[in-house]
């Protein structure tokens, strides 16, 4: 190695933490990934888990010298040879054990030579990152704060029914991920439906999204009101089942057998049959006229958008579901709807695609089928607990059985503690980002596929974009840093025109 590649020395420690003593003027940082070579050309992947300041000179003698710096303003009395006698000892994991080529790696079984120096990591040394056969690329390696060129992936035909679980405070760049990972999925063979309570997806207007990709045919954008180039989500109420309002309001039993009997027996009209004998005050198979009533009064609360439930028309849920199965990207605007209706209308299309999925599983077709990812945003919403003891909706349907009709949820959310751990330990991707809240901050780390028992910190202190990847899909937990949407799509046009540039013959 370079002399002026060193950045430390390995000077003891255990197998969990190696003692590594900082060289002098190079600055170590929490989360620095460091490679130990060794003489056969393997390596170990470090990282700074905790950095000390050490010193030679005794403590009683450093704090007379500061004393007189300090008072005496002497700064004539100090350290002999200061680099050799105070320095910094990191602590460091080891996370890999890298093979000679750099293509294979897996978890460390020893310890790196004793004494040995250390250095910082290249890309090269990670070239087992590779790129998979169904890339789903979240961001650069980072190596504490600083970013390498180095492309992270994940293959989304795995990871994506083992479903995705993004956590972080507010702010901190969850949409902006997701964004940036959609963009790339445009042009893969999977269908994602986005459920978008903000309407930050598409890029409405004068901001970027998806509709600003090259191939925006892939992407279709459903909105009460849709601009040029969308489409109308108008839901005729005749394909609504009483199923479908699990998760949305809070409804009795006798009304959800209320609910059940109008469907029985008079299926698609149930909706409509229930407002009439409300109407007329009629009972009817020995339902109650005040539950009648109650459940016609919560239906109408969540069916309260005009514009959206209707009592004709096409079966737009349909033309969603059949989209999706041939893999394109599905975002359905329901900013300017309630929080009940927005739920509402993603479990129809849940349901319904579930169903086929089901369905093809049994005929043994659903290996033809694309994947599906279903885009969640606020996951307490439909995951909290509190939802989940009315009964299972058919979100958590999704995050307990979708894996084997490779349906998966990508979830995103503020909070994890609301959710059941069962649901949580089920995400077997977590792209964690900032999270300021120590409570948080251990459930993540509890239900994490990788170790990150000592990350609580490295986890407090990510900027925006920066993220800590832990997955049953990769070697170690990477620690990636996102690019902001809007640079990385602009990058790519750019990179697309160099393309071209190039005579294709
Ligand atoms: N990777 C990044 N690099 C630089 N800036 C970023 C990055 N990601 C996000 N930001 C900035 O942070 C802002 C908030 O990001 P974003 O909306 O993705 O956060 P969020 O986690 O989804 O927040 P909320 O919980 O409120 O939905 C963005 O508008 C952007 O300016
Ligand atoms: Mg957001």
């Amino acid at each position: 190695m370079d002399d002026n590649e060193v950045a430390g020395q390995i000077i003891g420690g255990n197998s969990s933490k190696i003692l590594v003593r900082g060289k002098f003027g190079k600055r170590l940082e929490l989360g620095d990934l460091l490679i130990a070579d060794e003489n056969n050309g393997n390596k170990i992947l470090l990282q700074v888990k905790n950095l000390e300041y050490r010193s030679q000179i005794p403590q009683e003698r450093r704090e007379l010298i500061s004393g007189l710096q300090l008072e005496h303003e002497d700064e004539s009395t100090t350290f002999i040879e200061p680099e050799l006698r105070n320095y910094i000892i990191a602590e460091a994991k080891p996370l890999l054990y890298i093979h000679n080529n750099s293509k294979n790696a897996k978890a460390p079984k020893s310890l790196p030579p004793f004494f040995k120096k250390v250095r910082r990591v290249k890309e090269e040394d990670l070239k087992f990152l590779s790129k998979p056969k169904h890339p789903l690329y979240l961001g650069e390696v980072r190596s504490g704060s600083q970013k390498l060129n180095l492309p992270v992936y994940i293959d989304y035909k795995h990871a994506i029914p083992h479903h995705i679980l993004i956590p972080a405070t507010t702010g901190r760049g969850k949409s902006n991920l997701v964004k940036v990972m959609l963009w790339n999925l445009v042009d893969e063979n999977v269908g994602i439906l986005v459920l978008d309570p903000h309407d930050e997806y598409y890029g409405r207007g004068n901001t970027k999204g998806l509709k600003d990709h090259p191939r925006h045919e892939e992407v279709l954008y459903y909105s009460p009101n849709p601009p040029r180039g969308g489409l109308e989500l108008k839901i005729n109420k005749k394909y609504l089942k009483p199923k479908h309002f699990q998760g949305t309001v809070s409804f009795t039993d006798a009304q959800w057998q209320a609910m059940h009997k109008f469907y029985k027996e008079f299926k698609d009209e149930w909706i409509i049959k229930i407002e009439e004998m409300e109407r007329i005050g009629e009972e009817i198979h020995g339902v109650k006229k005040p539950t009648i009533a109650a459940t016609n009064r919560k239906l109408n609360h969540v069916l309260s958008h005009e514009d959206v439930f209707v009592e004709n028309g096409r079966n737009v849920i349909e033309d969603i579901v059949n989209n999706l199965e041939k893999g394109k990207i599905v975002i359905i605007d329901t900013s300017q709807m309630s929080e009940e209706a927005g739920i509402l209308v993603g479990s129809a299309i849940i349901e319904n695609i579930f169903r086929r999925y089901q369905r093809y599983k049994a005929e043994g077709e659903l290996n033809k089928k694309p994947v599906i990812g279903i885009v969640v945003e606020e996951a307490p919403r439909i995951l909290g607990k509190d939802v989940l003891k009315d009964g299972q909706n058919i979100y958590a349907t999704i995050a307990r059985e979708g894996r084997k009709f490779n349906i998966g949820l990508i979830a995103i959310t503020q909070l994890v503690t609301p959710i059941p751990k069962s649901i949580l330990a089920n995400m077997n991707t977590k792209i964690i980002l900032g999270n300021e809240m120590p409570s948080e901050r251990s459930e993540i780390i509890g239900s994490s596929p990788q170790d990150l028992s000592d990350d609580d910190r490295a986890i407090a202190s990510l900027d925006k974009g920066e993220a800590i990847v832990s997955s049953i899909f990769t070697k170690f937990a990477v620690p990636i840093y996102i690019p902001l949407f809007e640079d990385y799509i602009e990058k790519d046009e750019k990179s697309d025109d160099q393309e071209y540039d190039i005579d294709p013959l």
